[in-house]
């Protein structure tokens, strides 16, 4: 497997004088225009969209694979985010303008300082992009170009104690602006995920901002997500009211709802099947047929060592 180059990941300022540069040679639209007709068209998903801002051209057309990004049409018009809806066509248009500023992430658990986030404090971070497969574990997938930067930046502000052991993340509860939560009761609500300290800390871990160059809309998690790359698409939380470092593993929405279906590592891998699919091929949006499944979603070279002596059929 490749290794991701370091010209995938960009950070902010050569981000930004990059796209002033495209500005000024006048290929920003056109570059863009391209990107949306380069062979990703949601016609094979029939994906209805919600109009956007324009998106900005990201530092490569493809993944270190060589495999082409979705287009920003497909990423913020197939979403999961089931505290809106469980249509995944319907999320962008029930999620139109939901406020998402000011937001505050409190971060606190085992940690030697706790302190709240405010949006200006998270925008103090370099922001860098990180082109990632999301390998969701109904089996399709996407190539996004995200915004964000490393959550170990973020937790070694906060010192986690010799205690800590797991990372517990929570979304935003909100009943009166989120229809999905009445809809569907039986979810223990809020969604809650959790990681092991280790892949906390781990570089290919963000806490996403944005994606193609803009903030994050509502529909992807906005104003602050996970990504875990390697992970089933269910682990990265979107929408972060707080962080906590734990001492026990964290109980995600998604092992409460369906314990023998969700575990709490979720590492992509095609030789585990979900109960009521096989995981070895996945559905790419905006392609025909299938392609096969990546051990760790393609992230083997760096993760794996992380499971080392595990049996990953039995911790899935
Ligand atoms: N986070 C919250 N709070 N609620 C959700 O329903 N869905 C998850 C994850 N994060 C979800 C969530 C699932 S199943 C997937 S596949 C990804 O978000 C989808 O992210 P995307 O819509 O940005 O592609």
């Amino acid at each position: 497997m490749k290794k991701i180059l370091p010209s995938e990941i960009t950070p902010e300022h050569v981000y930004l004088s990059r796209r002033e540069f495209l500005k000024s040679m006048g290929v920003l639209g056109a570059s863009a225009a391209l990107l949306a007709a380069c062979g990703v068209s949601p016609a094979a998903e029939n994906v209805t969209t919600v109009a956007g801002p324009t998106p900005l051209p990201p530092s490569s057309n493809t993944d270190e694979l060589g495999d082409p990004l979705n287009s920003y049409a497909e990423i913020t018009n197939y979403n999961n985010y089931y505290e809106f809806t469980v249509d995944k066509e319907r999320v962008a248009k029930l999620a139109e303008g939901y406020p998402t500023s000011p937001w505050e992430v409190k971060v606190g658990g085992l940690v030697n300082n706790p302190k709240t986030y405010s949006l200006d404090d998270l925008r103090k971070f370099e922001i860098e992009e990180r082109i990632y497969r999301l390998r969701c574990v109904e089996a399709w997938s996407m190539v996004i170009p995200w915004m964000g930067f490393p959550l170990s930046k973020l937790l070694a502000e906060v010192e986690p104690k010799a205690g800590a052991k797991y990372v517990r993340f929570e979304t935003i509860y909100d009943p009166e602006g989120m229809p999905g939560i009445k809809k569907n009761p039986w979810y223990q609500w809020p969604y809650i995920e959790g990681l092991r300290l280790d892949e906390a800390m781990h570089d290919l871990t963000i806490l996403a901002t944005g994606l193609y160059g803009k903030d994050l809309p509502p529909q992807n998690g906005a104003p602050v997500r996970l990504v875990v790359p390697w992970k089933y698409g269910f682990k990265s939380i979107k929408s972060i009211v707080r962080i906590d470092l734990v001492e026990e593993m964290p109980t995600s929405l998604w092992m409460a709802a369906a314990p023998n279906e969700y575990g709490f590592y979720a590492n992509v891998n095609p030789n585990v099947d979900h109960p009521r699919w096989s995981q070895a091929t996945e559905r790419r949006i905006g392609e025909l047929g299938r392609r096969p499944t990546l051990m760790f979603n393609g992230y083997e070279d760096e993760v794996a060592h992380l499971y080392a002596g595990m049996d990953l059929s039995v911790n899935f």
